[in-house]
């Protein structure tokens, strides 16, 4: 196969423009095809503004911005590729189209010129078909933005030539992105992986379980993601998200990826994200990031404020609260020990109660072995005590297993119950979710969201069922990369190659396992699978992570 210096991209939209951007940074002669006259001006626009931008951000001057444009000519002749050894098509996503286009090439460039195509979700192997030689036919998936995204997943069929595939992974290295070779399949690695979590997220939404703004928090700030799935739908499209997801369905017939009643009535009523200034949120206008808010938007419920809480507990969780919550203006009476029924009195008049001891029960195990006691577990007499104690204002919670539905009954005031899920820190900030029942009020909801954001934490209120939400989302959706490598579709590094540098997540999903720790992701997936209420291929564990646990051997490193 011939050195690749002089490339084409055909179409020169939202991922043509980047990428005719892309190829001319990194040095090579690039000619850009559109249909009009319009459309070139306008593609050579979206160049001449993002170059523009680098000059202005001090990281590019103007000769080198020069020296781009000058490697790039924008036309409307499809003759005007004759030069190039490599072709990217980059028109929208109809299989006739990308026919159309391959054939046309078939009869401009060399024989040995590579034609690639960009698609997110039609088959490489179904576009080569219709081309005069397969053989030189190969996936060439960027992601949007191309100048900012480093993965390029290379596709190849099983007619792709070794030597295409060579080239094209060794130019995607000279430009500066990431390749990953895969082999032909619906949303090959990030698109399947990222669309088994939407269809998750979409479900919660559907059922109620969370509002649209918590899950995003619950994802960016708990799970350390980029953005929350409905930013990130509406960024993509929700048109482009519901036929991705149909294909990936159709491959997989998982009930994972089954497509959601929700997002098709979105798409219907014209509702498709950011581009229709309308989709999961509303934005100023068409084409616009600014969310604004609903004109539906009821205002927050009346709270009586709070400003005393009680701490049951007397472990590094409850004395991190206590300190914390006094920081954030509270006054605060802590509880060492929870089967002190005297000292349990004091919390008479408080607002709150947050019971933080059993998870320090726990930890103090290791303690016995070294001469402490171990604290006491409360039991269900904690709950009727403070039930009886406390003023019937009093909200109660816990930051430990407890379901709320359990300490509102025990306690004999369900809309005052609530749990806590306090999550590590992420490098967004720190999540607590809150969840109710279906008795919890919205009193009772609005102090506790008061409460985690007094503490420097983001609230994330949502139903309490197995989970919450960041648990619910993210054990599955590491599982799906678990098989998928066990699927031996592609490797560790691969996935998390592709997840870190075409979703922007801070690490891949094994990665993340690692820092989670195997074992605790698979306790975790074996409670969800128990407790019901998810789909159970989603979330039981992985024959291969077991193994991992048992044999304490990391994913990564
Ligand atoms: N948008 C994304 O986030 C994204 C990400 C990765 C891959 N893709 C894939 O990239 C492809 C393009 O998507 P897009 O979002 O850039 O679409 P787009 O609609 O923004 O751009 C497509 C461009 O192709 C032009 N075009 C149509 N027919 C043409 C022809 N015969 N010759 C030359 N130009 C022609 C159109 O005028 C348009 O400007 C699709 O296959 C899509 O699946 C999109």
């Amino acid at each position: 196969m011939r050195q690749i210096t002089t490339v084409g991209v055909i179409g020169l939209g939202t991922m043509g423009a980047g990428i005719v951007e892309v190829f001319a940074r990194g040095g090579l002669e690039v000619v850009g095809v559109e249909t009009t006259e319009e459309l070139a001006q306008r593609g050579r626009g979206i160049l001449q503004a993002s170059t523009d931008r680098a000059v202005a951000k001090g990281r590019l001057d103007e000769a080198g911005q020069s020296e781009i444009l000058g490697r790039v000519t924008i036309t409307t002749r499809m003759e005007d590729l004759a030069p190039a050894d490599l072709v990217v098509e980059a028109v929208p996503e109809v299989m006739d189209l990308k026919h159309q286009v391959f054939s046309t090439l078939d009869g401009i460039v060399a024989q040995d010129a590579v034609l690639a195509s960009n698609t997110s979700s039609l088959s490489i192997t179904a576009i080569a078909a219709g081309t005069a030689h397969p053989e030189r036919v190969v996936g060439m998936h960027f992601f949007n933005p191309a100048p900012v995204l480093k993965l390029v997943e290379v596709i190849t069929t099983v007619r792709t030539e070794d030597s295409v595939r060579d080239g094209v992974v060794e130019l995607s290295g000279r430009i500066g992105k990431r390749p990953v070779v895969v082999a032909d399949r619906a949303g090959f690695v990030a698109n399947y992986l990222l669309f088994g979590y939407f269809v998750s997220a979409l479900r919660m939404l559907e059922q109620g379980h969370v509002s649209r703004e918590d899950l995003d928090t619950a994802m960016r700030v708990g799970a350390g993601l980029p953005m929350g799935p409905c930013t990130l739908m509406d960024l993509v499209g929700l048109d482009v998200c519901h036929h991705i997801g149909d294909v990936i369905y159709a491959h997989s017939r998982s009930p994972m990826h089954a497509p959601s009643a929700m997002l098709e009535r979105m798409v219907t009523a014209g509702l498709l994200g950011r581009k229709s200034g309308a989709g999961f949120y509303t934005y100023a206008k068409p084409g616009s990031g600014q969310v604004v808010p609903d004109t539906d938007d009821g205002s927050a419920p009346a709270t009586a404020a709070v400003s005393a809480v009680g701490v049951v507990g007397s472990g590094e969780i409850a004395n991190e609260l206590v300190s914390r919550l006094r920081d954030g203006g509270y006054a605060v009476t802590q509880v060492s020990d929870p089967q002190d029924t005297e000292e349990l009195r004091g919390l008479a008049d408080v607002g709150v109660v947050v019971e933080a001891h059993q998870i320090e029960a726990a930890r103090s195990l290791d303690e016995e072995e070294t001469g402490s006691a171990p604290a006491p577990v409360p039991g269900q007499e904690l709950w009727e005590v403070l039930g009886e104690i406390c003023g019937p204002a009093t909200v109660l919670t816990t930051v430990n297993e407890d379901l709320a539905v359990a300490v509102g009954a025990l306690s004999g005031r369900p809309e005052k119950a609530a749990v806590l899920r306090i999550h590590a820190p992420t490098g967004n900030g720190q999540a607590v979710e809150i969840g109710r029942s279906s008795a919890t009020d919205d009193a009772t909801v609005a102090a506790l969201r008061a409460l985690v954001t007094s503490i420097g934490a983001e609230p994330v209120v949502c139903r309490d069922r197995p989970g919450l939400v960041v648990d619910a989302l993210l054990m599955p959706h590491l599982m799906d990369a678990v098989r998928m490598l066990d699927e031996g579709y592609a490797g560790v590094a691969d996935i998390d190659t592709a997840l870190q540098h075409g979703l922007g997540y801070p690490v891949g999903p094994f990665a993340m396992i690692d820092q989670i720790g195997a074992e605790e992701v698979l306790t975790v997936c074996e409670e969800l699978t128990e407790a019901g209420g998810l789909p159970r291929e989603s979330v039981e564990p992985s024959p291969l992570l077991i193994e991992h646990v048992l044999l304490d051997r990391p994913f990564t490193g």
